[in-house]
């Protein structure tokens, strides 16, 4: 099969990457990438010499550059492009609506012109806003996106949706819960911990830290990406859970004990404005349609993440030059305005 992946150098792409060249040697990629801040060819280096994997440089929302790319010859697409911090689309969403609906909309063109057989696209469990205790979402629950990331997400989803209706063009959905483990850019939560707390710097925990996440280990996402791929039905969402669910502060402390770092290191800070207080899905209909179950537990997935950090200094360190401390620096300067003006205007400050 030759299969296109957008967003192939970013994190749940290059361990997709890595895990079809493994499983399946008579594939080939082709990975299309924009390389923004958070896509890094240093996460793709021990697959860039492999014949079999062809990088390429490119927007999803140019045109012209995905027909070319999909002239090659493509039979299925596996698409995680995507503006994914949630942070990042509070300061500023008009990358998220540019690439998350606009790209995903062009791509979705482009793919049905060129005749693709398979179309998966990366959703997320975000794009059904919050979860009430004891509340589990299924595929049929209404979307209630709560931040610019979600809501742009939920649009991709819903324009692939309607290509499927529309057109019968063969659209899968996926929506995944929280990802984590190698390779993750250090603004996410988890590897925010971790990075941090190795340089001895303080870990900012929104709010009070009792917001819930089911962590999902990166290559258990990547296996289920593979088996709908190729057994899932068209037309079809496929929600993925893990059944981890954890406080934000609780996985902290988890992480800290791990490093050996004092829990001392978390600072509670000012809350994400809009913050979902739980994520949580029913999956059961993988489980039985496709057989899919994660197998990662959360104590092996947390411990092989940390040892792969520890071990990977040289990658946090180029993926970070990039911009990434300046960023960070200014994102946390701004944060406190922007918060404080969302909050005022708000009226709940
Ligand atoms: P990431 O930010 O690590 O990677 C995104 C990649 O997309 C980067 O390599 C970036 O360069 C590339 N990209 C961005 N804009 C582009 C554009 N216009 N054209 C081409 N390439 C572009 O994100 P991730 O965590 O690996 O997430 C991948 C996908 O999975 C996203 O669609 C995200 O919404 C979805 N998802 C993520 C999670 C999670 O926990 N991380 C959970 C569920 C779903
Ligand atoms: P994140 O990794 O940004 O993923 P998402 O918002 O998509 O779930 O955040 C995970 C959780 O951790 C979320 O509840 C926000 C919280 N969080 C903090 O408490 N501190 C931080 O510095 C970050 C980045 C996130």
């Amino acid at each position: 099969m030759k299969l296109l992946v957008t967003g192939g150098a970013g994190f749940i792409g290059s361990n997709f990457v890595r895990q079809v060249l493994a499983k399946h040697p008579q594939y080939s990629i082709l990975n299309l990438d924009k390389l923004t801040y958070s896509g890094n060819l240093h996460t793709l280096q021990d697959v860039m010499a492999d014949p079999r994997h062809t990088f390429v440089r490119g927007d999803i929302c140019d045109r012209r550059k995905v027909q070319e790319v999909l002239s090659a010859g493509v039979e299925a697409i596996v698409h995680f492009a995507a503006e994914s911090h949630v942070d990042r689309s509070i300061l500023d969403s008009a990358a998220f609506v540019k690439t998350n609906v606009l790209g995903t909309q062009c791509l979705l063109d482009a793919a049905r012109a060129a005749g693709v057989r398979r179309f998966v696209l990366v959703s997320t469990d975000e794009v059904y806003g919050s979860a009430a205790p004891g509340e589990k979402f299924t595929e049929e629950s209404r979307l209630a996106p709560n931040s610019p990331y979600a809501a742009s997400k939920a649009g991709a989803d819903l324009v692939a949706r309607a290509y499927f209706r529309t057109y019968r063009f063969p659209v899968i959905i996926t929506r995944c819960t929280n990802n984590y483990g190698p390779y993750q850019y250090p603004e996410k939560f988890l590897p925010l911990i971790i990075t941090r707390a190795l340089r001895g710097e303080s870990i900012p925990v929104y709010g009070d830290g009792q917001q819930v996440r089911d962590w999902i280990y990166v290559t258990d996402h990547c296996a289920a990406l593979d088996t709908i791929l190729h057994q899932g039905r068209e037309g079809e969402i496929y929600n993925l859970g893990a059944g981890n669910e954890w406080a934000n502060v609780e996985i902290a402390r988890r992480i800290l004990q791990l490093l050996g770092k004092p829990e001392s290191l978390l600072t509670y800070v000012q809350d994400r404005p809009g913050h979902d207080r739980r994520y949580a899905l029913e999956s059961k209909k993988v489980q039985r349609e496709l057989g899919w179950v994660p197998e990662t537990t959360i104590e092996a997935g947390l411990q092989q993440m940390v040892d792969w950090y520890l071990a990977n200094g040289d990658w946090i360190r180029r993926v970070a030059a990039r911009g990434y401390r300046a960023y960070y620096r200014r994102q946390y300067d701004r944060r406190d305005a922007t918060l404080a003006g969302i909050l005022k205007s708000e009226g709940r400050k």
